[in-house]
């Protein structure tokens, strides 16, 4: 273009689509939305956008590949977006665009087609559920904040209707049809990135546990960049808060083409992953504001322990457990509201650290997931580097950093507590500083720490729901205290939809 004689103001792809298509807007006789399309049809990546021409005032063309792209269908007004969220102050009926796709608006009509193939496309109006109170702060400061206390809600709504408690049975409707094909498979792929990746693992285990079938989880760029062996007899699981992150949607795409069956848990219900699933299960969280994922993070958790708890449901398997299970879902609520209720003595741990350039966080069995997850909370939001660590591996390498400068997290429940009780001395012995979040009652615990955080005790596959939400307040308190953008982390987007 630049040897056309195109004259580039910027160096961002956006100007170069820009001045493709008033190219070919010029070359084609005026006409705006084939211009569009054509120059969609030549262009490779993906987008997202909204295009006027100054000749067609009362005309926008939107289209999509890779990204999300809603319309708003108002009273003489249609409003375009990424996401339904800040549209639903205006409307609550949504067209999702599909990939492919472009719409051209007027005030009060629109046509979709498709854009290589420039055929009309039916589009069905979604009316969408959640209101504006659940989107707004509700007098808390930041989202995190309320999202944050919202998981006493959410991780029961993650379960409504679907623990018998009475029978202590599970149902799922969204896979209750293709139980024998899960049980079947020879491979279940978990794929997904960041806290949801987080959430992933902590369901590995309990599917591996309580079902026997060998789960495997990948980050979903990893996944689809790599040969792996999927194929007819592999389940893959893609979970997603947003269902719209382009490398998970991306791995249930490939996964598909090799003949898998594929599973969305996600959150937002529409959602590219949602739709593009063979099947699934909402964690119906609500909206998700805060770029830091929280009340996500546990839904997504209670939902894969319902799969691995349904699944083995099916097959008579270890009774006992899920018993136990249900019996304390029943009981979370109480709990989580006492957690809830430690923010303050939570905020003052944060006080005596935030000032800290790193930290570590440690945790075995499935309080290692939750380690990293604590670890990435505070990297996003507060800027410090934090990594989190299987307790054990500290000392093959983690354990030269440690120091009087050094604050470790532990995250100590009964699994396994002789063996984390070692770590803690070893961390002592170098003078670490040692914050210490536990599910036990255990009275040595205070001898090795600087500040201990008791929480109610619950069943091991559960625990993740508890130990998380003091590490999302130490987070958040953390960030606060240092002046950071809690809500709008520098450099991160809530969903990512580019590669
Ligand atoms: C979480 O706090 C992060 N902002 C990020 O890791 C996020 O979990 C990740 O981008 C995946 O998003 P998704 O769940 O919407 O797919």
């Amino acid at each position: 273009m630049e040897a056309k004689g195109f004259n580039f103001q910027s160096d961002t792809d956006t100007e170069v689509l820009v001045q493709l298509i008033s190219y070919l807007y010029k070359k084609d006789g005026n006409d705006f939305a084939g211009a569009v399309r054509h120059a969609l049809s030549q262009v490779v990546g993906a987008y997202g956008i909204v295009v006027m021409c100054t000749d067609v005032p009362d005309m926008l063309v939107a289209a999509r590949f890779g990204s999300p792209l809603v319309l708003g269908i108002g009273e003489g007004e249609i409003i375009v977006a990424s996401d339904s969220s800040p549209i639903i102050e205006y409307t609550r009926k949504i067209i999702y665009i599909d990939e492919g796709e472009m719409a051209c608006i007027r005030r009060d009509d629109f046509e979709v087609r498709n854009i290589l193939e420039n055929k009309l496309v039916n589009k069905n109006v979604q009316h969408i559920e959640y209101s504006l109170d659940q989107i707004e702060k509700g007098g808390y400061p930041h989202f995190m904040l309320k999202e944050i206390y919202e998981q006493e809600e959410s991780i029961w709504a993650a379960t409504r209707g679907r623990i018998d408690f009475k029978n202590k049975t599970i149902k799922l409707g969204g896979i209750q049809d293709i139980l024998g094909r899960i049980l079947d498979a020879h491979q279940i792929y978990i794929t997904a990135c960041g806290t949801s990746w987080h959430a992933s693992l902590i369901g590995s285990y309990a599917i591996e546990e309580l079902v026997g079938i060998p789960v495997k989880v990948e980050y979903a760029s990893e996944f689809r960049y790599r040969n792996t062996p999927v194929n007819h007899k592999s389940i893959v699981i893609a979970v997603s808060q947003s269902g719209e992150t382009a490398d998970t949607l991306a791995a249930i795409r490939l996964a598909k083409q090799k003949g898998a069956l594929t599973l969305g848990i996600v959150n937002v219900v529409g959602s590219s992953i949602a739709r593009e699933t063979d099947c699934g299960v909402y964690i119906h969280a609500g909206p998700e504001i805060g770029v830091a994922s929280t009340k996500a993070f546990t839904s997504q958790v209670v939902v894969l322990n319902l799969i691995a708890a349904l699944l083995a449901q099916s097959k008579d398997l270890n009774l006992p457990q899920r018993e136990r299970m249900i019996d304390d879902f029943e009981q979370i609520q109480k709990k989580v509201e006492r957690i809830l209720e430690l923010s303050e003595s939570i905020k003052s741990v944060a006080a005596d650290f935030y000032d800290a350039t790193g930290f570590l966080y440690l945790g075995r069995g499935f309080q290692f997931p939750v380690a990293l997850e604590g670890a990435l909370k505070l990297k996003e939001i507060s800027y410090i580097h934090a990594e989190g660590y299987p307790a054990a591996e500290m000392k093959h390498g983690p354990i030269a950093l440690i120091d009087e400068n050094m604050p470790v997290v532990f995250i100590v429940t009964e699994t396994g507590f002789d063996k984390i009780i070692s770590n803690i001395q070893q961390v002592r012995a170098r003078n670490g500083r040692i914050i210490i979040i536990t599910t036990t009652s255990a009275p040595e615990l205070h001898k090795y720490s600087d500040h201990i955080i008791r929480i109610p005790h619950i069943h091991k596959f559960l625990a993740p729901l508890l130990t998380t939400i003091p590490l999302q307040l130490l987070a958040y308190h953390s960030a606060v205290l240092k002046g950071c953008n809690v809500d709008q982390p520098r450099n991160l987007a809530k969903s990512v939809t580019v590669e």
